[in-house]
């Protein structure tokens, strides 16, 4: 079977866990530190490593303001974690369909809801249908895909509105703007990576908030460490928080990848070039494609292919031994837990829900071989032929 995805880990991983190890410090330790620094390094903003991408975004929504009964516009076309974030801090996510090719949240479709339904206030924007509060913008990096800031920002700012980005599958990605790059997520006031062992980087589990707002950084670093502010007493908790730290062993992995993220990412951009040009006679299958402003490190490697012959396609594949996976369907409103709280979402968002029955997530990870590759296009040649 070739699999889906794996990780590429080389010596100097195993080294700086075999260093964790020897040392006897395997949480809130110098790794940790350092693999603070080397995100911060890379992405230009502070970091606080966590236990995972969805403790981040919990956290970065409870930064950003988000309390019980408030609402967050967030997009149905996401791994469920970016919705379930918004629920696990007491708020409903508030759905907005998303745009073609990106299929990340569409900013004029957020402007049109804000503009028709809500109404900006002393005490924060009011969406008038409900009387609740929308207290932040959480739209989704999908499948790496950088968000167009320009446009993301003014919406965000004409509104007073926190913009908390789910970049937990873009490490490596970045905005291009003119002469200007900057890094998937930068620009926002809150966002978060992860680092599952299927993402462009690793930690095995693990994630990591970065902001534009230093005065938060405090908070985020209580809340995950059990509610105690930074120099107070091991058991004396200044805040309710929770423990999403990050342990020593996942900090030294993350380090390594770091320090190796250039060689990561040109590998990654190499394999997924070779299926661009290996797929390029295949009327049938819609490519990703990356918009001028996007410098892309894919996360996955998602082709389109016409909704009918979907799932008979995927069939194909498993049975040649590729494992392919349908990412992401159903989309987060029509996930059984999500259709029990919110049935009447069904049909409303037909951009994302055309999308959801279209794609195919192709075998994608770094050492992936081009003889491999060759067999995956062949594979999928057949089963559209
Ligand atoms: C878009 C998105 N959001 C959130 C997460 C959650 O990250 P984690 O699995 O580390 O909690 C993931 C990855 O799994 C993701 O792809």
């Amino acid at each position: 079977m070739i699999p889906l995805s794996r990780p590429d880990l080389s010596d100097r991983e195993r080294n700086y866990v075999m260093e964790v190890l020897a040392s006897g410090r395997l949480a809130l330790g110098p790794f940790l530190e350092r693999f603070e620094q080397a995100v911060e390094a890379y992405t230009n903003r502070p970091a606080v490593a966590v236990s995972s991408g969805t403790a981040g975004l919990h956290l970065a929504l409870l930064a950003a303001g988000v309390s019980p009964g408030d609402l967050v516009i967030t997009t149905p076309f996401s791994f469920v974690a970016s919705a379930n974030a918004i629920l696990c801090a007491g708020a409903e996510p508030l759905f907005v369909d998303v745009e073609e090719p990106t299929l990340n949240l569409d900013p004029a479709k957020v402007e049109a809801l804000l503009e028709a339904e809500a109404v900006r206030t002393e005490k924060g924007v009011i969406h008038r249908p409900t009387g609740r509060t929308i207290r932040a913008l959480l739209p989704v990096e999908v499948f790496g895909h950088p968000l167009n800031y320009t446009r993301w920002r003014d919406l965000a700012d004409a509104w007073g509105l926190p913009l908390v980005v789910d970049a937990c599958e873009a490490m490596g990605s970045f905005y291009v703007s003119g002469a200007s790059r900057y890094h998937a997520g930068s620009l926002a006031d809150f966002a978060v990576f992860a680092f599952y062992p299927n993402k462009q980087i690793t930690t095995g589990e693990g994630g990591v908030v970065i902001t534009a707002r230093e005065e938060a950084l405090p908070l985020l670093r209580a809340l995950r460490n059990q509610g105690r502010l930074q120099g107070g007493l091991w058991l004396t908790h200044d805040l309710v928080g929770y423990n999403y730290r990050m342990d020593e062993m996942s900090a030294a992995v993350g380090l390594a990848q770091m320090e190796r993220m250039e060689e990561l990412r040109a590998r990654r951009k190499a394999v997924a070039e070779r299926y661009d040009a290996l797929l390029a006679d295949l009327p049938e299958v819609r490519r990703p494609q990356a918009a001028s402003y996007a410098d892309v490190n894919w996360f996955v490697y998602v082709i389109r292919v016409p909704e009918d012959r979907r799932d008979a396609v995927m069939e194909h594949l498993q049975t040649r031994g590729v494992e392919v996976r349908p990412y992401f369907d159903p989309p987060i409103h029509m996930q059984p837990a999500y259709r029990e709280r919110f049935p009447h979402l069904a049909g409303k968002f037909p951009v994302a829900e055309r999308a959801s029955r279209q794609v195919i997530a192709l075998p994608f990870f770094n050492t992936l071989q081009e003889e491999d590759q060759v067999r995956v296009v062949e594979a999928l040649r057949e089963a559209l032929a």
